[in-house]
This record gives structure tokens, sequence and C-alpha cells, in this order.
């Protein structure tokens, strides 16, 4: 059965999309698990970094089934809504994508019982992959309780930086809500933090930010990763390039070493390796 983890925070620009592309690589190209990747947010930029432009234009072109799908369509086709990602660099391991695209925010729009499509959209997945990954978009709202619904766990990516906090007593909100909602019947469980965007000297401003994310993290009881994810422009080439951080140009070796760090807090946490 599939690990199902969401990558949540309230705050956009964090990284949630850069983490669920580079895990998603790092966990089929390194660890050869086979891997679902789900995009949940309407302005789709997971999709696009897998597709490409060109790729992502045919998408919307062809017509074919996306994410919208499982929230709006009861008629789901699962050779058109699951999409193959074709690396030439991964040998055995393996990606499928369910795309987004933007009329996914009209679901938002309409949201009544729509919370449990996606936990039982992915039911009659999860004996196919070893991982699905959900890249969230930053917002409270049925996509966040469908995401809560159908995972097993929640990552939440936060950007070092000045009020690096302020997605957090939100998203912390979310959940207790959603815990009491769905109380004997759900409940979620917090993988962890993952700080990004650290930088080797950090401003004193992002020291203090760090302090007061651990300080928050410590009185709900969520863990901290003990790996970060370092500012690198090898995460902003990669996605130009199409390809994770490590196969990018002129990446550093000692930073993809230290993302590998990452991944393999990363599926430990999550409960693979
Ligand atoms: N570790 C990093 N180093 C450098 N740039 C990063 C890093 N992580 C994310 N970025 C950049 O920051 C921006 C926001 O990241 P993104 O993953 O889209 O955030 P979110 O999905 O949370 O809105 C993107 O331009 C991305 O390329
Ligand atoms: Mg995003």
């Amino acid at each position: 059965m599939s690990k199902v983890v969401s990558m949540l925070n309230m705050k956009g620009g964090v990284g949630k999309t850069t983490l669920t592309y580079n895990l998603a690589c790092y966990a089929a190209y390194k660890k050869f698990y086979k891997v679902l990747v789900i995009d949940l947010d309407p302005q789709s930029n997971l999709t696009q970094t897998f597709m490409g432009d060109d790729g992502y234009r045919q998408f919307l072109r062809n017509n074919k089934q996306s994410v919208v799908d499982i929230f709006e369509n009861s008629n789901i086709v699962s050779n058109e809504i699951i999409h193959e990602v074709y690396y030439e660099w991964i040998d055995d391991g393996l990606i499928h994508l369910v795309p987004a695209r933007v009329e996914l925010s009209k679901t938002l729009k309409n949201p009544s019982t729509k919370e449990h499509k996606l936990r039982r959209f992915l039911t009659d997945y999860k004996n196919s992959y070893d991982l699905i990954l959900i890249d969230c978009p930053p917002t409270d709202s049925i996509l966040s309780v469908a995401s809560y619904l159908a995972s097993d766990s929640l990552i939440i990516p936060v950007k070092l930086e000045k009020l690096a906090i302020i997605g957090l007593p939100l998203l912390a909100s979310s959940i207790e809500e959603f815990n009491h909602d769905y109380a004997g019947e759900y409940e979620i469980n917090i993988a962890g933090i993952i700080f990004n965007n650290v930088e080797k000297n950090d401003p004193p401003e992002n020291r203090v930010s760090k302090q007061e994310v651990m300080a928050f993290a410590n009185e709900k009881g969520w863990y901290v990763f003990d790996n970060e994810v370092r500012e690198s422009k090898a995460f902003v080439n990669g996605i130009r390039e199409g390809k994770p951080m490590f196969l990018s140009t002129r990446v550093r070796e000692n930073f993809t070493q230290e993302f590998y760090q990452v991944g393999d807090e990363f599926l430990k946490r999550v409960g693979l390796n």
C-alpha cells in the first residue's frame, strides 16, 4: 500500500511545488519507487514543470482528464487522468502525474460534498504506487480538507525568510478544526516541517524567524526535519530545464548530497525506507 503525503503550508512561495517535484524525482530516480504525483493547485505549476510549456499547452488543447474530473466528473477514465511522465534518466522507478488546470478553482466556488472524492479516487490506485505526493494550494478550502482526508501524513515546507511563521497558525487551526470535525474517523499526522531556502550565512532576521517557527512547532508537537533544503540556483535552473536539482547543469556535488539527506529523511518520516 502506498504512502499518501500532502505538501502544505497556508503561505505561497515557500517551496511546496519545488519540493514536491524534487522529492518525487528523488524517490523515483534514486530509490526506484513508483510515484504518483497529484497537482491539487489550480495554478498548475507542478503540472507545467513536469510537462514543460509545450507539453502543457498540448495537454490543455487535447482536453484530457485532470484533477478537476476527480471533483466534477463521476466518469473517470484511468488512462486519461493518469499521465505518464517520461524521463530518459529513470530506469526502474516511475512517475505518473494527475495534472491540474485553472478550472479547478471552480470547485472552490461550489464545494459541497466533494471533500471525500480525492480519497475515494486514490483507493483505486493505492496498490499501484509506493508513494503518492499531493501538491496543495496555499488556502484553507475544500481542497485542503480533501487532501487531509486522502493523506497519511503532511509535510510542511517553510521558507526561511522574514515572517516565515505566518502560514502556520492558519494551518494549525485548519488541522485542529479538521481533527475536531472528523474525530474518531480521521486524524492528521504531521510528518514534519522542512526548512527551505536556507542560506549558509543566515541573516539575523532569518535566525529570529527560525526560532519562532521552532517554538511554534514545539508547542504543536510537530517534528522539524534535521536536514534543511538550501537556497540554490540548482532548483530554479532544474525547473527551467525540466530536471530535478541533482541533474541540473552546474549543480555542486555538496548541494546534491545535502538534498539526498533531505530525501532520505523525508522517505523515513513518511514511512518508506
Ligand atoms: N531551495 C530553493 N532555492 C532557490 N529557489 C527556490 C528554492 N525553493 C523554491 N525556490 C523558488 O522559489 C519560488 C517559489 O517556490 P514554489 O515551489 O513555487 O513555492 P509554492 O509552491 O510554495 O508556492 C520558485 O520560483 C522556486 O523556483
Ligand atoms: Mg506551488
